[in-house]
């Protein structure tokens, strides 16, 4: 007999693939004919990506955040600028990385701020885990670069022991931060510290 546990996640499961499903028909248009783009996760009010994409107006960008009202706030920022290679996505990452088309590949990884779980047992939320940068790897274009900046002393000793730990990543300690603009959360936070990561031939 099936025990309301395990109805629960096949459900949550059936409801995951549902919006896999649906964001890889976004994103297979979003995408066409680009065979690599610029990716931020958690792209929140879309400062940062709306100004990189502005800068850099051949590369292709996506910026996904959990939370509707910041996507929708990016979105503003993106019609008032007129981008036209910028798209900002409601995603969970993970999904995000399933849902990609099979040629497409993720030339920059950005992750700014993010959420930083200061508790020991909530560390499990953190994004970087050595599974999702395997993920990340996966979808990832040779040479591909991961950009990670928080403020947060733990997270960033944490990102460099999970980068350092991983087969498919290497820190580049000298290479320069690429593109500069204030982040709407980056305005609170009171350090910046920084981890680049080269995609292991
Ligand atoms: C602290 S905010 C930083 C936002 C932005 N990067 C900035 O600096 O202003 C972290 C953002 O990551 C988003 N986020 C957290 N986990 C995520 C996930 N698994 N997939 C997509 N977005 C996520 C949150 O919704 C939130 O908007």
């Amino acid at each position: 007999m099936r025990t309301g546990k395990v109805m629960g996640r096949d459900w949550a499961e059936a409801r995951r693939a549902d919006r896999v499903r649906l964001l890889a028909g976004t994103l297979a248009s979003t995408l066409a004919d680009r065979e690599t783009f610029t990716f931020e996760l958690g792209s929140g009010h879309g400062h940062w990506l709306a100004a990189y994409a502005a800068d850099r107006p051949q590369e292709a960008c996506v910026g996904i955040d959990l939370i509707s009202g910041r996507v929708e706030k990016a979105l503003r920022k993106k019609e008032k600028a007129g981008l036209t290679n910028v798209a900002f996505l409601k995603a969970e990452a993970s999904e995000f990385l399933d849902a990609l088309p099979a040629d497409a590949r993720i030339a920059n990884t950005f992750i700014l701020y993010p959420d930083p779980w200061p508790k020991k047992k909530h560390r499990k939320n953190r994004f970087v885990q050595p599974e999702s940068l395997t993920a990340l790897a996966e979808r990832s274009a040779p040479d591909a670069r991961l950009h990670f900046r928080t403020d947060d002393e733990d997270y960033h000793a944490w990102t460099c022991v999970a980068v350092t730990g991983h087969p498919r990543w290497e820190i580049l300690p000298d290479e320069p931060w690429p593109f500069e603009q204030v982040t709407f959360f980056e305005t609170r936070m009171k350090a910046r510290r920084d981890v680049i990561a080269r995609l292991r031939p």
